[in-house]
């Protein structure tokens, strides 16, 4: 087994923070058409010296064990970081811990990444945001506060709807 699939295995035998967050202020959701797998997560923000954080984050995926590899350490790597910080990390960043992806799974980083862009496309005034206290109810500064499951939104029509936004990475 390779150092790859030998970290893979380890992370996808007992992920972490897999499930939506009924009390987020922020969703995400990423899908890619050509390998139909998808990628949803949440964020619960708190407020830490002023500055707005990352307290929780966590996520659900139809994808494969890679996305959800990923998903599951990225979720962890996101709790205590800044709105900045979070999106200054890029795919290699949220994977880092499994190595270089394969060739064949960078999407799959991709994914988890464009999952965590969807959920923070709202914060756009960082700065504002992160000298100002965190909101103390769930406010969300992201109008997609949808919390539903992925499954269920796949089962609605919410696709045709628009609701659902499809992003090829
Ligand atoms: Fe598409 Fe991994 S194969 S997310």
């Amino acid at each position: 087994m390779s150092d790859f699939e030998d970290k893979l295995q380890t992370a996808i035998a007992n992920p972490q923070n897999m499930g939506e967050m009924a009390d987020a202020d922020a969703v995400g959701t990423v899908g890619n058409p050509e390998c139909g797998d998808m990628v949803r997560m949440w964020l619960k923000f708190t407020e830490k010296d002023g500055k707005k954080i990352i307290d929780r984050a966590s996520f659900q995926s139809f994808g494969c064990q890679t996305a959800i590899a990923v998903a599951s350490l990225a979720t962890e790597m996101l709790k205590g970081k800044t709105v900045a910080e979070a999106r200054e990390m890029k795919s290699a960043d949220l994977s880092k811990p499994l190595g270089p992806l394969p060739p064949m799974k960078l999407h799959c980083g991709d994914m988890v990444e464009g999952a965590l862009r969807d959920a923070l496309r709202d914060d756009r005034d960082t700065t504002a945001a992160e000298s100002s206290p965190a909101p103390a109810s769930n406010t969300n500064t992201n109008t997609n506060t949808n919390t539903n499951t992925l499954l269920g939104d796949m089962q609605q029509p919410a696709l045709r709807s628009g609701k659902l936004k499809v992003i090829k990475l």
